[in-house]
């Protein structure tokens, strides 16, 4: 059997973390890092992705670097790939983090804004999952993570369609990249997050809405109804993603495991007190 202290190691798994410049992306790296892997912070903002590869290695004492990539361009993508791959080899672990949210009621919802959130959030998690997939299939191995949300299970909030949408297709892709890559040996998972204040949340919350949805009674709203009573920290996705990635989830494919203090529980509460059912 082998020992538990090594089930959960990574040692020099060749990894990317997409949008890990800050956030739930930059967590996650510092843990897989923790454990052992080689990881590559991959980001849209070059200069701040080199920042936290920097900390990363100063925080560990262990290689971390970084990588430009735009999630949602094809040659973006296969570039980041194949300078991971000449620099490293395969790659072994893929999280799927890049991601993007505004609020908008839908009738005031431009074309433009839910095409973005489908591009950055679907068609980024497609593209960079099928480099992994290319790079992991002839060694019969390897791990892709998504980060998916609560919005991956149900929709939690106004203003959210075209992000919801885009969590509910990352599902979609999550089970069924599960089902067509199992044969090669890779495992394909989500993390679902609840609500956190990373540096974009922040910026959303600070920024308020210019469409009449009051986002600061929202995340109080959240935090009311989480049973263990506060919102979600990027390190309960760091920590949760180090179980998906290592082999302590040996046989976990194709799962959605939600991280969110348990408010996807009780999904019905909202509607019991509405007073419609009384
Ligand atoms: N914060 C939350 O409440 C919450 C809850 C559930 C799920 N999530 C999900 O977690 C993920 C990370 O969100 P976050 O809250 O840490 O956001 P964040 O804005 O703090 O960080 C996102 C990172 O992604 C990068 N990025 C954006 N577009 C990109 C692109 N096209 N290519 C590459 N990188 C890109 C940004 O530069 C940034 O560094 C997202 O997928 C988000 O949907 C967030």
């Amino acid at each position: 059997m082998t020992p538990i202290d090594q089930l959960w190691r990574l040692d020099g798994r060749v990894t990317v973390v997409t949008g890990a410049a800050r956030g739930f992306g930059a967590a996650i790296a510092r843990r897989l890092v923790e454990a052992g892997a080689a990881v590559t912070v991959a980001d849209i903002r070059p200069d701040d992705a080199r920042l936290t590869a920097e900390r990363i290695t100063a925080e560990t004492g262990m290689v971390c670097d970084a990588h430009a990539v735009d999630v949602s361009d094809e040659d973006s993508v296969s570039a980041l790939f194949a300078a991971v791959e000449s620099s490293k080899g395969p790659v072994d672990l893929l999280i799927n983090n890049a991601g993007v949210f505004s609020n908008y009621y839908v009738s005031d919802m431009p074309h433009a804004e839910f095409a973005r959130i489908m591009d950055i959030n679907v068609t980024g998690t497609f593209l960079c999952s099928r480099e992994a997939a290319r790079s992991m299939r002839p060694r019969g191995a390897g791990v892709i993570v998504n980060v998916a949300s609560v919005d991956a299970h149900a929709p939690s909030a106004e203003g959210l369609v075209h992000y919801t949408t885009s969590k509910h297709a990352i599902a979609g892709l999550t089970r069924s990249l599960a089902m067509e890559l199992a044969p090669d040996g890779i495992r394909v998972n989500a993390v679902c997050p609840g609500a956190a204040m990373t540096e974009g949340a922040i910026e959303l919350v600070s920024s308020g809405s210019d469409h009449g949805i009051d986002l600061e009674a929202q995340w109080d709203g959240i935090v009311q109804r989480t049973p263990l009573g506060r919102l979600c920290r990027p390190d309960d996705i760091g920590r949760a993603v180090v179980y998906l990635a290592s082999d302590m989830a040996e046989f976990v494919t194709g799962v959605l495991l939600p991280i969110d203090g348990g408010i996807l529980v009780q999904p019905l509460e909202g509607y019991v007190s509405s007073g419609v059912s009384g």
